[in-house]
């Protein structure tokens, strides 16, 4: 315990206790220690996806709040926080106070220099169906724009004004409340505030381009503000007494919202760094994929808004060949779940033992001091993960060449098929694809298409665009094969127009990645700037690219753009970057002993592949094994598995889960290690928030994230023969 008592600590505490109703007491004392009064803040993060798909978004809010949280005093990192719910707040503060009831107004003098330590490190965070409130007391900062900048699954984040039940919803406590925020966070001088309601009416119709990204996340807090009551009073004529209470906001939504809304941005009298909304969220249902019966009205002023290039693309990345990719904003949680304050500080050498397309490369170069190993079995993905990393590396004129190369091939292939059908074999992006195929029958055959093999990388183009049209070929046959095969009679047409589809998809997606590089940065000593006038900057927010978005301050990786030049330089013994890839040099059975702190990845799902159950079982079987053995003492192993397939597809138990675990601890038994299962220990929150984590996708299938950690019993330094791990230097040549 320390002697430094925080005075608010000892202010906020009541003078007396209701022995009646310590609750009451209790709940009083929270909403002082964390209100404005003392200084404590409510932050809000609303998430991309909720519960329905994921509950990993939890447990990375909580690991990037200890990356980023900060003692207010010193600046430092601040260390052993510990969190809980409101519930459980309340519950810990009547059990502290109980044996000292009796003192009266002594309990100032007793409780404070007792408890100071540990209530000024605990951390409220009160999970929703979509979002998190988090309250932290006054001694702590959290750098809010680091934690987006970083994120998978957060799509805004900042200041939380009001909450409410709906059926409790009081519009008096909503203007006490926005009134009092203001006072504490006034716009920037001279510029208003904008307040939109994020209803259904308005933004529907206008956001259906981003249907799927929306889908299961951003739908689900809209509001059907025509239907939609403050009790007695409707909420349009809630907004209309708050227009004219609040004549310094400026209103978008409501009515006369689109006129308004079309308007309002840009002009010079906004304050365009952050917009107040107006939301709903729902409580937690049980089990927690499913919403809970409570709803609440939410308001929050958002100051962050999480861009990321990757994730723009979903699992369409341009380099493509099969559909096992990894949910690229999975990814990215999944690394910030193993970074710790320690881990950040240190360089963490991290390996994915099925790289397939590099998803997981592509999350972990943005982690300033990490190194990546890659292994695959197909010599294929080697080109793929390239490709992948030098269109992210592409500068503004590189994106803009292959969006244009993209739409000519479009182009070419509309005239064929308007003007010339027996000239489409000719367009530009089919002949590509018989040449790197070998195949006469590259469009409408999907019995032929269905079995391609990786392109072979000599047969491959030398233009990255033109090799981008080879991989939407791909895409088209494997992705489209079982409705080419459903067809009474496959004819070009068909696949072109499957084709013409796929290649939009994706020049909508580099479209939308050319606007997003063509945000005018903010150069660093504005950033810095703008974040300390919030009250911290650290060296992480040195890795985050700041700029005007929309509605706040848009917030994205630095590093995600990667000098592939740079990875490629084999003499550079700080590389950061090795691949191991090809039947037996890229097998994950091959990882060497005690050389990584974590090993991240998802093995291959063995759908459809009774035939080869035996080699796929073996696999699983001594990869456990290689994986635990790879790793060093304290090391993480984050394993995504297929759980169940929604679609009928077969998927062997010894893939899932359960299976995996025995193998694990089997392994573990026979080589004295110690598997720990990292808890994250919010209490009273029913392991929301703990692994294994579940990924659901409604139409294919359930995922399950295995996370432990592998302590050794007996120090361990070696193969076992004496001899130090060591890999064979990798021979890149691109
Ligand atoms: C489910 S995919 C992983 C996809 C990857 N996470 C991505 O997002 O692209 C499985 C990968 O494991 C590879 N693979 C299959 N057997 C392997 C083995 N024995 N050793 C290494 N890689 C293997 C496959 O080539 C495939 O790329």
């Amino acid at each position: 315990m320390s002697t430094d008592i925080d005075p608010r600590f000892a202010a906020a505490l009541p003078e007396q206790v209701d022995s009646g109703e310590p609750f009451r007491t209790a709940k009083a004392f929270r909403r002082a220690w964390f209100g404005q009064e003392h200084g404590g803040q409510a932050l809000f993060f609303l998430f991309s996806k909720n519960l329905s798909v994921t509950n990993v978004q939890f447990a990375e809010l909580l690991s990037l709040l200890r990356l980023h949280t900060y003692e207010r005093r010193t600046q430092e990192r601040a260390k052993a926080l510990h969190f809980v719910t409101s519930s459980e707040f309340d519950r810990l503060f009547v059990e502290m106070i109980e044996p000292f009831e009796k003192h009266g107004d002594e309990l100032r003098q007793i409780v404070g220099p007792l408890y100071s330590d540990i209530f000024s490190r605990t951390v409220v965070v009160d999970p929703r169906y979509g979002s998190c409130n988090v309250f932290l007391p006054p001694s702590l900062i959290a750098n809010m724009a680091a934690m987006a900048g970083q994120a998978g699954y957060i799509h805004s984040c900042g200041y939380l004004v009001f909450i409410r039940n709906v059926v409790k919803a009081d519009p008096g406590l909503l203007f006490t409340n926005l009134h009092k925020h203001l006072l504490r966070y006034p716009p920037s001088t001279d510029k208003k505030l904008r307040f939109f309601v994020y209803a259904d009416e308005d933004f529907t119709k206008e956001d259906r381009s981003e249907a799927s990204r929306l889908r299961a996340g951003l739908d689900d807090v809209k509001i059907h503000v025509e239907k939609a009551w403050f009790r007695t009073q409707r909420l349009v004529d809630v907004i209309g007494t708050l227009k004219e209470q609040m004549p310094d906001l400026v209103f978008g939504a409501g009515r006369g919202f689109r006129a308004d809304h079309d308007t309002q941005i840009g002009q010079d009298d906004i304050d365009r760094a952050r917009t107040l909304w107006l939301i709903q969220d729902h409580g937690i249902g049980n089990p927690p994929e499913q919403r809970g019966v409570d709803r609440y009205y939410v308001c929050y002023d958002q100051l962050f808004y999480a861009q990321n290039a990757v994730h723009l693309f979903d699992e369409n990345k341009p380099a493509w060949h099969d559909h096992t990719t990894l949910p690229p904003s999975l990814a990215g949680s999944l690394v910030n779940i193993i970074r710790t304050p320690e881990r950040h500080e240190a360089s963490l050498s991290i390996v994915d033992p099925f790289a397939g397309t590099g998803t997981s490369l592509l999350e972990v170069i943005r982690l300033p001091k990490a190194k990546f190993t890659g292994f695959d079995n197909d010599p294929g993905t080697e080109r793929l993960i390239y490709d992948n990393l030098q269109f992210f590396d592409q500068p503004r004129e590189g994106l803009i060449h292959i969006h244009r190369q993209l739409l000519d091939a479009k182009q070419e292939l509309l005239f064929a098929l308007d003007e010339n059908p027996a000239a489409i074999g000719g367009t530009r992006a089919l002949s590509l694809a018989r040449q790197v195929f070998r195949t006469e029958d590259v469009v409408g055959q999907a019995s032929v298409l269905d079995g391609l093999p990786s392109p072979r990388d000599e047969d491959l183009p030398n233009d990255l665009a033109e090799r981008i049209l080879v991989y939407v070929a791909m895409r088209t046959s494997k992705r489209h094969s079982a409705r080419f095969s459903r067809a009474a009679e496959t004819s070009d047409i068909d696949w072109c127009d499957a084709y013409l589809a796929e290649l939009e998809t994706l020049n909508a997606q580099i479209a939308r990645l050319i606007e997003l590089r063509d945000r005018q940065e903010l150069d660093a000593a504005a950033t810095e700037s703008y974040l300390r006038g919030l009250g911290y900057f650290d060296d992480s927010s040195k890795q985050l690219a700041m700029f005007f978005d929309d509605y706040s301050m848009g917030v994205m990786p630095r590093a995600q753009a990667v000098q592939v030049d740079r990875m490629l330089q084999e003499s550079d013994p700080k590389r950061e970057f090795e691949l191991y890839v090809g039947s037996e040099r890229g097998d994950a059975r091959g990882l060497p002993a005690a050389t990584y702190d974590v090993v991240i990845g998802d093995p291959p799902y063995g759908f459809n592949t009774v035939a080869e159950a035996s080699d796929l079982a073996k696999l699983y079987s001594e990869f456990a094994r290689a994986a635990l053995l790879s790793l060093r003492d304290g090391g993480d192993l984050v394993l995504c598995l297929p759980e169940r397939s929604h679609s009928g597809r077969y998927s062997p138990a010894f893939t899932h889960r359960a299976l995996v675990l025995q193998q694990l601890f089997l392994v573990a038994g026979e080589e004295e290690l110690q598997l720990v299962f990292p808890r994250n220990s919010v209490r009273g929150a029913e392991h929301l928030f703990d692994a294994d984590y579940y990924w659901e996708s409604q139409r294919a299938l359930r995922r399950s994230v295995l996370h432990v950690q592998v302590r050794f019993k007996a120090p361990r330094s070696d193969n076992g023969d004496g001899s130090m791990p060591q890999l064979a230097s990798t021979s890149l040549t691109h």
